[in-house]
């Protein structure tokens, strides 16, 4: 029994199972690996962008699939592609001010328009009426403005000839005998070809990009997986040309220890910190404002400030990143409702982004009390609580006996005192666990989105 199965799953895996070993251009131990991604483990805030031909209908950035419109009808887009009030400046400004550290914009997405004067295509921003380059300028205000750049490259392209038909592809036959005699005029090598040669003017025109987010596989019978893209080609390229890139898992090498930096939950929020093989690991967690990722004119689903806030809170309190995204207008302007929201961001981060650089989840024998979150920055030892739901008085913390030195409101660092036991009055009932902390609040709750309050420990 026991054989067969093992031969089953032989037959049915046999590549997989060899791109488990490691290849022999793979030498980075873990500790390599932990330091090349410190500065992204600090950083925890990435802005997310995606652009491109799909903001001009403005109904999702998946409009051509979900609307199988074909080319010749999508190229209308393409005809009236002109970003006039573009201003990357402005976008890298309002970034920083939010609080974020990187940047990560969609060069190329599902559609195959790419924002950057490539060589391989003339489905490209120069050559729209726009004409300019769109991913240089980004690249260079982000870096005046202290973000790093990050790219997402999109695996899947509806407009290559020479991808073929599968189950994401707008435009493929329905019925599978047709699709096949359909494919037979297009070669993925040559697709793969055309990526890596995108990838390598990416990776040498732009400067240092510090994040790659590849996207995305779909294995199986008319799917695509990491040997339709020859992943670990792509993969060694980036290696090659830029050591320090860290890569996402959606080139189908989750399999492989080697293959991916971090994993990528999207559009929900993990329960806790994401494990493989039992063991936890690097997150990022890409979020939208309001459902879809291309500018959706009528969507009316958007967070609030509020929970956008605790959004990133909660990932940062369960060790992992926030990569959270904006759409921008086919003018090339956020608009009104993401600038809110980014208002909203800032104010927040200018008093409270302590509590999020640096930091972790909290060590196990600290509980966070009903209603908060705990954030924890090993380095200097500090505990951040915020408090979803502001309670009357007295907040009782397990798990510091002795530990506390000194606690704070973050957002005025005015003084939060503290006992260890509960007072004794006519008429006092209240009870605490042996060891606890029992942090003295004021009565009205400091107006900011998410009061935190900063435990400086022993
Ligand atoms: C999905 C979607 C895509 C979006 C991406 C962001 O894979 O296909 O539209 O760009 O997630 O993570």
């Amino acid at each position: 029994m026991k054989t067969i199965l093992i031969s089953v799953l032989l037959l049915t895996f046999p590549l997989s199972l060899s791109a488990q070993e490691r290849p022999s251009w793979v030498k980075e131990t873990k500790a390599e690996k932990e330091k090349r991604m410190a500065w992204w483990t600090h950083d925890r805030f990435g802005m997310f962008i995606h652009w491109g031909l799909y903001s001009l209908p403005a109904r999702h950035e998946w409009v051509q699939w979900n609307e199988k419109i074909p080319a010749e009808e999508y190229r209308k887009y393409f005809d009236r592609f002109n970003p006039d009030l573009y201003d990357p400046q402005e976008w890298a400004r309002k970034a920083r001010e939010a609080g974020f550290k990187y940047v990560v914009i969609t060069t190329k997405h599902h559609e195959g328009f790419c924002l950057w004067d490539t060589k391989h295509t003339d489905y490209k921003v120069t050559r729209t009426i726009y004409g300019k380059d769109l991913i240089k300028p980004l690249a260079d205000a982000c870096r005046a403005e202290g973000l790093r750049v990050g790219f997402y490259y999109s695996l899947i392209d509806w407009h290559h000839p020479h991808f073929t038909f599968d189950s994401n592809h707008p435009l493929a036959p329905a019925d599978p005998e047709e699709r096949e005699k359909a494919n037979v005029k297009r070669d993925m090598n040559i697709y793969r070809q055309y990526m890596k040669d995108q990838l390598k003017e990416l990776l040498t025109h732009y400067g240092r990009i510090d994040e790659l987010f590849m996207d995305f596989s779909y294995p199986g019978e008319n799917g695509k997986g990491h040997e339709d893209w020859d992943s670990e080609g792509l993969l060694k390229l980036v290696r090659q040309l830029q050591p320090h890139c860290i890569v996402d898992n959606r080139m189908g090498m989750e399999h492989t220890g080697w293959g991916w930096d971090f994993v990528t939950p999207e559009q929900f929020m993990p329960q806790q910190w994401p494990t493989v093989n039992g063991e936890r690991v690097p997150w990022e967690t890409c979020q939208t404002f309001s459902g879809s990722w291309g500018y959706y004119r009528d969507e009316y689903s958007w967070k609030s400030v509020h929970q956008l806030v605790v959004m990133l809170i909660e990932t940062v309190s369960k060790g992992g990143n926030l990569l959270l995204n904006v759409g921008p207008t086919a003018r090339g302007l956020f608009d009104d409702r993401a600038n809110e929201r980014l208002e909203g961001l800032s104010r927040w981060m200018k008093l409270h982004s302590r509590s999020i650089y640096g930091c972790t989840q909290a060590p196990e024998e600290i509980r966070a009390p009903q209603n908060c979150f705990l954030t924890y920055n090993p380095d200097t030892k500090r505990l951040y609580l915020h408090v979803l739901e502001w309670p009357f008085r007295s907040l009782h913390i397990s798990g510091l006996k002795n530990r506390l030195e000194y606690a704070q409101l973050l957002n005025d660092a005015s003084e939060i005192r503290f006992r260890t036991q509960t007072e004794q009055g006519d008429h006092t009932t209240e009870t605490s666990k042996e060891g606890d902390v029992i942090l003295s609040l004021p009565v009205e709750r400091p107006d900011v989105d998410v009061p935190v309050i900063e435990l400086i420990l022993r």
